[in-house]
């Protein structure tokens, strides 16, 4: 049984004993994964000076010019997991194209990423992350990022905050590891996490409550009746890592004018869902599970609500009550 403190690479290789005939590739990939994520955390913890320093000296120590802080994650990420050779395709929320990468050729995983979620908060100080998802090749095309969200081998993200943390679960639990700065280690710190049965938070973006349904509008109004608070950040990330923490729902339901919602199925909600899902919690788009969700293309959007059962079967009772 892994301890608190125990370190996420050793963590990772202890896993992969467990499965005797595990060739070492899953790990390695993970590995891959967090060495960026820790290189994308120690910049966070620059960003506010990148401006200073960019103006000091136009270009970095290697000649590059100073990038702006999702442009950098987005090509650290691509520049390591390429490197690996354990990815036979990635998929970026930033580009428009799948990538093969030339290491990749004998990979047996593809995985896609939201580099940096929360961009806005960039600049404001307030947390931001990096979401990932790994699936195994299959035809060896882009379409391979079309299996649906319960074909998942493993999907985890970082949070940025007052301290880093990487959380992931490769189907067997979700765990969580603090980056210890002074020593560049994420070690244990939240073990076998699970979602309270229910909380007194909601997490949505209200300004949009106009444009909802009515079963939506009633469904938040219930919650307030009953005395839940509001919180929302505007980061995917920093709101769904408190309601595993705390408890309640974090909803982006489609409007009037997003029909099909905001968040990206591959890169975001079916991610979220695995790992809520792992905790004990549930995730839908208002009537089925999320994780039988299948992206039509790489891009595509979808309605969520994830989080405690009470909340989310509560969501699905309104909807059913009301048609
Ligand atoms: P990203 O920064 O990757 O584009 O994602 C931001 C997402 C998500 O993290 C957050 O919940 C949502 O967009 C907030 O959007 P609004 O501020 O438009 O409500
Ligand atoms: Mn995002
Ligand atoms: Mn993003």
């Amino acid at each position: 049984m892994p301890n608190i403190g125990m370190d996420l690479n050793r963590y990772i290789l202890e896993e992969e004993r467990k499965y005797p005939s595990a060739t070492g590739s899953l790990s390695i990939a993970l590995m891959a994964i967090e060495t960026a994520t820790k290189i994308i955390a120690s910049h966070v913890r620059m960003a506010g000076l990148a401006e200073i320093f960019g103006k000091a000296m136009k270009t970095n120590i290697q000649g590059e010019e100073v990038q702006k802080l999702d442009e950098f994650a987005n090509n650290v990420l691509i520049r390591i997991l390429s490197d690996s050779g354990h990815f036979y395709a990635l998929a970026s929320e930033e580009l428009d194209e799948v990538i093969f990468p030339e290491k990749g050729t004998g990979g047996k995983y593809i995985v896609a990423f939201d580099p940096l979620d929360g961009s806005s908060n960039i600049e404001v100080n307030v947390s931001i992350g990096t979401i990932f998802s790994i699936y195994r090749k299959n035809k060896g095309t882009a379409e391979d990022f079309l299996q649906g969200g319960d074909k998942q081998i493993a999907a985890g993200y970082v949070i940025y905050g007052s301290s880093s943390v990487f959380a992931y679960t490769t189907g067997t639990g979700l765990n969580a590891f603090t980056l210890d700065p002074s020593v560049g280690l994420f070690l244990l710190s939240h073990k076998d996490m699970k979602i309270p049965e229910s909380g007194k938070i909601y997490s949505v973006n209200e300004s949009n409550s106009k444009g909802w349904d009515k079963r939506i509008r009633d469904y938040f109004d219930t919650l307030k009746d009953e005395g839940y608070t509001a919180r929302f950040s505007g980061t995917m990330v920093a709101d769904v890592h408190r309601t595993l923490l705390k408890g309640g729902v974090f909803a982006y339901p489609a409007d009037a004018k997003s029909k099909k919602g905001k968040l990206r199925l591959l890169y975001e909600v079916l991610p979220m869902s695995m790992i809520v899902e792992q905790a004990g919690g549930m995730s839908t788009e208002g009537k089925g599970d999320l994780l039988q969700a299948k992206p039509e293309e790489i891009h595509s959007r979808t309605p969520v609500f994830m989080g405690s059962r009470k909340e989310i079967v509560q969501l699905m009772n309104t909807q059913f009550m009301s048609k």
